[in-house]
């Protein structure tokens, strides 16, 4: 039997990702009518707060993250009546009887925990849930990313969730899987019949994945400095992506099939030892500098901590998917804090054609397909044109041809927490990493800090508001090719 309506409990409900997007996203849900299965939401967190205090911080942090026209009176009220606050501290044991009670509160209904605090607290929590026993066949645990600082410590944390959670109820969440393009990538490859056959490293140069920021670490710092770009976003988000552009068709679009096509290619991925690491990545941290136009502090200045010498804010790698389809296409990953603007974007570069036939023919503009993920949502094929005019030479010229025009109404745009959460609610996975997943990320991420660490391979500086430092420029030119910018 599987119950209709749900409780979220959130741990850490006070932090940082709490505020700035998970209510935010359960706000925008019952906006549109989508949360009357779920009863109440407890948010847990240290201090000491009431129900009261909660909803009026809840109420500020919404007007500050969400757009205006989002903001209703009717909706806020009826979901401001099922937020509800605890006050707790995850390791000890007696301060969750409180919730025990609270949660009891809504017996017919399942109780889904959202861990959003570090994952050095998920075993502990699992384990005192568990000792409360409000843990029962239908409740689901939401995992944050990251899971765990390296293999070794994320397969102890999945093997203790494990004791208390069967896999199918364990969702490990990664938010750029609910980006609406991402889920298009799937459309564009496997719904057109135009890409497929070009889909490998016969027609495919080279991919590169970009994942920039502006944003520096914000409050973030003590978090950041022990984590670093490679673990912060390219163990996630950006082999999620990589994933989702390299792997086999699946045989259908179930969770399972999905995630099975997925771990191949993690697997395939080549590690990255001390004798290659030099010139497969760079590693960079911001000094001062200015973006926007608004001048920011050095990564050191704003974090202070002694030990953040070495925590790079940019890294650029070389990554070999080394299969069938990829042997020899090489995939360009970077991401890094601070840099010149916030846009994400997957390039599919095309080799070029192997004659010049026209005169002034530009061969060095190669066919790309540029799948811009944020912070505007289209996907865009760079094409050579002649162009228009009389006289018996032709000239050419690249155009842009945008593929989805008018698809998206950013006004309404969802955001990718609404999607993910809803599918916790209704209990769909394809979204979620599965466990061998993320533990075949964190393998071939090791071999690179592994790596870093036999080499020594320190980070360079980059002025904040460039696109990290001069050598990641290096790491596609070695091979005669460019970043797209
Ligand atoms: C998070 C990282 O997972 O993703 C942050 O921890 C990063 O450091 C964020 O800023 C980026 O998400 P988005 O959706 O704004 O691209």
């Amino acid at each position: 039997t599987s119950t209709k309506s749900s409780q979220l409990v959130i741990f850490g409900g006070t932090g940082d990702l709490a505020l700035r997007k998970l209510q935010p996203a359960l706000y925008k849900l019952q906006r549109e009518g989508l949360m009357d299965d779920v009863c109440a939401i407890i948010a847990l967190g240290r201090g000491d707060s009431s129900d009261a205090d909660y909803r009026q911080l809840i109420k500020e942090k919404m007007r500050e993250f969400l757009p205006a026209h989002f903001w209703d009176e009717q909706h806020w009220g009826a979901f401001s009546a099922k937020l509800h606050y605890i006050s707790l501290d995850v390791n000890s044991l007696k301060d969750y009887h409180n919730l025990a009670e609270t949660i009891q509160q809504h017996p017919e209904s399942r109780a889904v925990f959202y861990l959003a605090t570090s994952s050095t607290l998920y075993t502990s929590i699992c384990r005192n849930l568990h000792s409360i026993g409000v843990v029962n066949e239908q409740s689901r645990v939401v995992l944050e990313k990251p899971l765990g600082h390296d293999l070794t410590s994320c397969t102890e944390i999945n093997h203790e969730v494990l004791q208390v959670f069967p896999e199918r109820n364990i969702f490990r969440i990664d938010h750029y899987l609910g980006k609406e393009t991402v889920q298009n990538l799937l459309v564009l490859r496997f719904g057109n019949a135009l890409f497929g056959p070009l889909w490998n490293s016969q027609y495919i140069d080279n991919i590169q994945i970009t994942v920039a920021e502006e944003i520096g670490v914000e409050g973030r710092g003590d978090f950041y400095a022990k984590t670093g770009a490679l673990r912060d976003m390219v163990q996630n988000h950006i082999l999620q992506l990589l994933c989702l552009v390299a792997m086999e068709p699946p045989a259908n679009l179930r969770a399972d099939t999905i995630r099975d096509e997925k771990v191949k290619v993690l697997q395939a991925l080549r590690p990255i030892t001390a004798d290659n690491v030099k010139s497969k990545t760079v590693r960079g941290q911001y000094t001062a500098g200015a973006v926007s136009a608004a001048p920011v502090a050095a990564f050191l200045d704003e974090t202070g901590f002694e030990d953040s010498n070495n925590t790079e804010t940019f890294v650029a790698l070389q990554a070999d998917v080394h299969n069938w389809r990829w042997e020899g296409t090489p995939f360009y990953l970077r991401t890094g804090k601070r840099l010149a603007r916030r846009y994400s974007e997957i390039i599919v570069e095309l080799k070029k054609h192997p004659f010049s036939l026209f005169e002034g023919d530009p061969n060095d503009l190669p066919n790309k397909l540029v799948i811009r993920l944020q912070p505007e949502e289209n996907i865009t094929l760079y094409k050579v044109n002649k162009k228009p005019g009389l006289g018996r030479q032709m000239k050419l010229e690249q155009v842009e041809l945008k593929l989805d025009a008018d698809l998206h109404d950013q006004l309404q745009a969802h955001e990718a927490y609404e999607r993910l959460l809803l599918d916790v609610f209704e209990g769909d996975q394809t979204l979620f990493m599965r466990r061998d997943e993320v533990e075949a990320c964190w393998a071939w991420v090791d071999s690179i800090i592994d790596a870093w660490q036999t080499a020594g391979i320190k980070t360079k500086p980059y002025a904040a508001g460039t696109m990290g430092p001069n050598s990641s420029l290096a790491l596609p030119e070695k091979h005669g090719r460019s970043w797209h910018e």
